[in-house]
């Protein structure tokens, strides 16, 4: 009886070491008071993205929840102005998955938004599920809608500098390659989708390392955040409803919540200082080196080109004529031709008009296209 108490002793105190020293995430830190900022969070209905978005509500920021599903989209913000005590958290429709959806969003929210301050990348999928599509699924949503969303939005980030673009990607990263061959052709079981999953996250990295070449001397900075092992619906809502009695306490027991998960991308937003390491990889609130493949310039550069044809946007200008404005305050709106916040394009409520602006420049012009969605 004894060996069995000592027995059960030990494996519970290992359990309690291992999950606090490599589970558990530490807390973020960063900038206290977000009050004037406004920050995108996307598929910030469930999991790792709602905890950023309320702690990004939490600190006072607009938060725009941009999800797919109009009906958890309201019901989340719903939740956040609640649990945050801020009413500025609201919902507009995106759909990373259609490029013609993102374009609408970026539309609506520019028109809408004066300000953006913070834009997290963090909606993803590890699978196709029922969905059949003639082009990589989980490239799309993982990958070129966020690279799209980013473009159509740089204007206004740059008008706000400093600003900054978090991409959550994922350890996953490792196993990744980008045949660019067949880089948006569908894919077709869960070993494919396994494979997928780890190229789009390693997209991620390397869409981060390129923008943030890009966006040099700008203001604008960005990091690719890896959550962690986060204990979300991502891979359980793709197994077998019989299989979650066992699995889902399984994963409450090893896995980090997801307020947990928040931690890195959370930091990588609001963390002063690490303004000079734009462009990297981000686990555990620290940046980390990554695998040659994930740092490799030519194949950035690579990706980033074909990104652009499979996003349909074209280098060289731009349709967005933001205004060359920069406010003195974060509360003051970016961009002076903005529509007064009264328009509704997306859930109530609107805070009220802010301040006037201030003089900055806008250095990379890229154009959009009307042409149909590429396959
Ligand atoms: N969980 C982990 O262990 C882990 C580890 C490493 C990295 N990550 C990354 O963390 C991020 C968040 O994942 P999570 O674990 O919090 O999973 P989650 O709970 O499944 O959240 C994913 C979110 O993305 C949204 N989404 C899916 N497809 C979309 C689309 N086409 N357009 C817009 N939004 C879409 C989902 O919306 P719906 O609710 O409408 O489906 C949901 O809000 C992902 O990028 C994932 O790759 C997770």
């Amino acid at each position: 009886m004894e060996a069995l108490l000592l027995g059960a002793g030990l494996v519970l105190g290992a359990y309690v070491l291992i999950y606090y020293n490599l589970v558990k995430a530490p807390p973020c830190g960063g900038i206290g008071s977000l009050r004037g900022r406004t920050a995108v969070v996307t598929g910030s209905n469930s999991g790792i993205g709602k905890m950023t978005a309320l702690e990004l509500a939490r600190r006072g920021a607009r938060v725009v929840l941009a999800c797919r599903s109009r009906e958890r989209g309201e019901a989340a913000a719903f939740d956040l102005r609640q649990e945050s005590e801020n009413n500025e958290v609201i919902f507009m429709a995106l759909d990373l998955a259609s490029l013609a959806s993102v374009r609408a969003f970026a539309t609506a929210f520019l028109r809408s938004e004066p300000r953006l301050d913070i834009l997290i990348h963090n909606a993803g999928i590890s699978s196709c599920g029922r969905t059949r599509e003639t082009f990589n699924l989980l490239l799309r949503v993982n990958h070129i809608g966020p690279f799209l969303l980013t473009h159509l939005l740089l204007p206004r980030l740059k008008t706000c500098a400093p600003s900054r673009v978090v991409v959550v990607s994922s350890a996953a990263h490792q196993r990744g390659h980008l045949d660019f061959t067949r880089l948006d052709r569908p894919v077709v079981g869960w070993q494919q989708e396994l494979r997928a999953y780890a190229d789009s996250k390693l997209a991620n990295v390397l869409f981060a390392r390129e923008l943030a070449t890009q966006l040099e001397g700008t203001g604008v900075t960005c990091y690719a955040a890896h959550p962690g092992p986060v204990n979300s619906e991502l891979f359980l809502r793709h197994v077998p409803g019989w299989l979650h009695p066992l699995l889902r306490p399984l994963a409450w027991l090893v896995l980090r919540a997801p307020k947990g998960g928040a931690q890195t991308p959370l930091y990588c937003a609001l963390q002063e200082g690490i303004e000079p390491l734009s462009g990297r990889y981000f686990a555990n609130c620290h940046v980390e080196e990554v695998l040659p493949a994930a740092r490799d310039d030519r194949i950035a550069q690579r990706l980033w080109e074909a990104s652009m044809r499979l996003a349909g946007l074209r280098p060289g200008e731009n349709d967005e004529p933001d205004e060359e404005l920069q406010p003195e305050d974060p509360g003051a709106p970016c961009s002076p031709n903005t529509p007064h916040p009264e328009e509704p394009t997306a859930s109530e409520p609107f805070p009220g008009p802010r301040n006037s602006p201030d003089l900055s420049k806008v250095t990379h012009r890229i154009q959009v296209k009307t042409e149909p969605e590429p396959q």
